[in-house]
């Protein structure tokens, strides 16, 4: 099990007995455990989702996979008609090689998890799980086997504080992720198109 706690503040009233247990006093921010870092996240209303999301900063598993993540400029992901869970648009979008990659999919959502329509073959399940920001969203993307791929964290912002950041290096590392790497805050979004003006999403371009 993982001990490794994190706080973001110095628990100058924390009572530490003998070497065990500390104490924090009620009033500050208890030490996060990897176990509450990597929590999905309840009460996730599908209405909350609506409209677009910049892709602020992503941890991959994959190398290869990585080393396309760096190339592109921006990211986003575009979440509409979401008055009913079991049927949510869900348009991912790359900024990649001055063009724009995007493509909608028909999405449910049950819980905290996000499962794509068959017969779109994606394989992969997405998992919105917890985190301190309130206008960020944290998906992690798993894929057949259920390994972990990829996590990425998505705001309302284009970046976000130093200390959200470092709350998901921590989620990162709580998983055994490579530390996130951050996207430019100044490269613009891509522009929501008609699908044919689009060019569509390379392989390596893939964040579904
Ligand atoms: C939007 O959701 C409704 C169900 O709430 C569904 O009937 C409709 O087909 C969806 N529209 C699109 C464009 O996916
Ligand atoms: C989503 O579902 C609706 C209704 O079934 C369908 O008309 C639409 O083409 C689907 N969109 C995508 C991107 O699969
Ligand atoms: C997803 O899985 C199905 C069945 O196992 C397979 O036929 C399909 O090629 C896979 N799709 C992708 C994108 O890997
Ligand atoms: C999610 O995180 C917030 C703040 O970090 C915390 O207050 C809340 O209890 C957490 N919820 C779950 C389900 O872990
Ligand atoms: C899932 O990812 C793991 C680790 O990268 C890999 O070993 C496994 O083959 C993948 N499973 C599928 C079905 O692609
Ligand atoms: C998000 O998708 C909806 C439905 O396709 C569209 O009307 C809206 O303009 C999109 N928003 C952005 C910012 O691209």
């Amino acid at each position: 099990m993982y001990t490794r706690m994190i706080s973001a503040h110095r628990n100058l009233f924390a009572v530490c007995t003998v070497a065990v247990f500390c104490l924090a006093s009620v009033s500050l921010s208890a030490p996060l455990a990897c176990e509450d870092l990597t929590r999905p996240l309840d009460r996730l209303v599908p209405r909350h989702l609506e409209g677009r999301w910049a892709l602020v900063a992503g941890s991959l598993s994959d190398p290869t996979q990585l080393e396309f993540f760096k190339r592109r400029d921006s990211s986003s992901v575009n979440f509409s008609n979401t008055s009913a869970a079991s049927n949510i648009l869900y348009t991912p979008s790359v900024h990649f090689g001055g063009k724009c990659h995007l493509q909608s999919f028909n999405v449910s959502l049950e819980g905290s998890i996000l499962t794509f329509d068959v017969r779109d073959r994606v394989n992969l399940t997405v998992t919105f799980l917890n985190r301190s920001c309130k206008d960020c969203v944290l998906m992690r993307f798993d894929n057949e086997s259920k390994e972990l791929k990829r996590l990425f964290l998505f705001s309302r912002r284009r970046e976000v504080e130093q200390r959200e950041m470092e709350e998901f290096t921590a989620q990162a590392e709580c998983l055994n992720m490579p530390p996130p790497v951050v996207m430019d805050p100044n490269k613009e979004l891509c522009f929501e198109q008609s699908t044919s003006q689009s060019a569509p999403a390379p392989p390596e371009t893939e964040q579904r």
